[in-house]
């Protein structure tokens, strides 16, 4: 705890000299957000963090989360220096799928409009039309089925399908997941429910349909914040990574939030609610980007970035 502390000082003073701005995901450890909070950076969810990005005063933007988050604030702000607590932190998301694949895919439906989720590399939003998170996917596929498109999604099935059963738009899927929320069990929940009956459901839809269908609330991080805060319920089960507890619990006090079973009774699952690479960004590796960039600076490829930033400002006006 001490040494903690001694981090956090230090990281405080070097956030002053060098007029940077830390930028964090809900789902990133307590004591980051914390940080975030204390230092006027913010928390947020993917949409609200790429939006704050380009919009705070700053030189340099510390973006503890992962790599597409990072590659965003960069094709958002050419100019402020983009620096990552550690640049490993990819998405299962975006590793499932390479631009070039998916290029062709797109290449071989070219009567489709292609929309991406955040969770891409650049050379993918490159590739796209538009770009959208889970705060705002339902409503920008909405208003593109209403024009009549028929649509290219990718990468995540899970979001896609959700989006598709709500909306009835037609839409063509690559077939990604999230490691994290694609461990979430139906049959178990239901266990938990029946013995939790007062609990209200709260699930990402990154999750499977069947687990999604089991929920009271189905939203992006924020969208589910916002629920924990103002359904009546006292408890609620939560799928999705368990870095949002944080957020919640100091929103609504006096409720009481329980994990979502993974992998079945406790058995072994890859990531047991929690992202491996969102448990990449730690104090000392954030300190260590402060003192020295290299390594830790997102550059992102001028032609890339022009493009990508197309389909990212769709998104960004669309929801304005
Ligand atoms: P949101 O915060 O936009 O809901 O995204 C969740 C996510 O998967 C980030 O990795
Ligand atoms: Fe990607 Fe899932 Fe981790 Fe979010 S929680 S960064 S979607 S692997």
């Amino acid at each position: 705890e001490e040494e903690k502390a001694d981090y956090k000082a230090r990281i405080k003073e070097l956030l002053k000299a060098r007029n940077a701005t830390l930028v964090a995901h809900y789902y990133t450890d307590p004591e980051i957000q914390a940080l975030a909070e204390e230092t006027n950076g913010c928390v947020a969810d993917s949409l609200e963090m790429a939006r704050f990005g380009r919009d705070v005063e700053a030189d340099t933007l510390i973006v503890a989360g992962v790599r597409f988050m990072g590659e965003t604030a960069k094709i958002l702000s050419p100019n402020k220096t983009v620096l990552m607590p550690t640049l490993e932190a990819t998405c299962s998301l975006d590793i499932g799928c390479p631009a070039d694949e998916f290029s062709e895919f797109c290449d071989q439906h070219p009567d489709r409009t292609v929309v991406v989720y955040a969770n891409t590399s650049a050379a993918v939003k490159a590739r796209a039309d538009w770009v959208v998170t889970s705060s705002i996917a339902l409503e920008i596929v909405e208003h593109l089925d209403s024009q009549g498109k028929k649509i290219l999604w990718g990468p995540d099935r899970h979001l896609g399908n959700y989006i598709q059963k709500q909306t009835g738009a037609d839409m063509l899927m690559w077939q990604g997941a999230c490691i994290v929320h694609d461990e979430f069990k139906a049959k178990a929940l239901g266990q938990l429910k029946q013995m939790n009956p007062d609990a209200a459901v709260l699930v990402h839809p990154e999750s499977p349909s069947t687990v999604v269908d089991m929920a009271d609330a189905v939203g992006s991080t924020s969208q589910l914040i916002k629920a924990a805060q103002t359904m009546d319920n006292k408890r609620f089960i939560v799928a999705t990574d368990k870095g949002i507890f944080y957020k919640m619990q100091q929103l609504a006090p006096e409720k009481e939030f329980i994990e979502a079973p993974t992998g079945g009774n406790g058995a072994t699952c890859r990531s047991c609610a929690h992202c491996p690479w969102m448990a990449m960004n730690g104090l000392q590796a954030i300190e260590q980007s402060l003192v020295d960039n290299s390594g830790h600076e997102i550059f992102v490829d001028d032609e890339l970035r022009d493009k990508a930033l197309v389909s990212l400002n769709r998104m960004l006006d669309f929801s304005a």
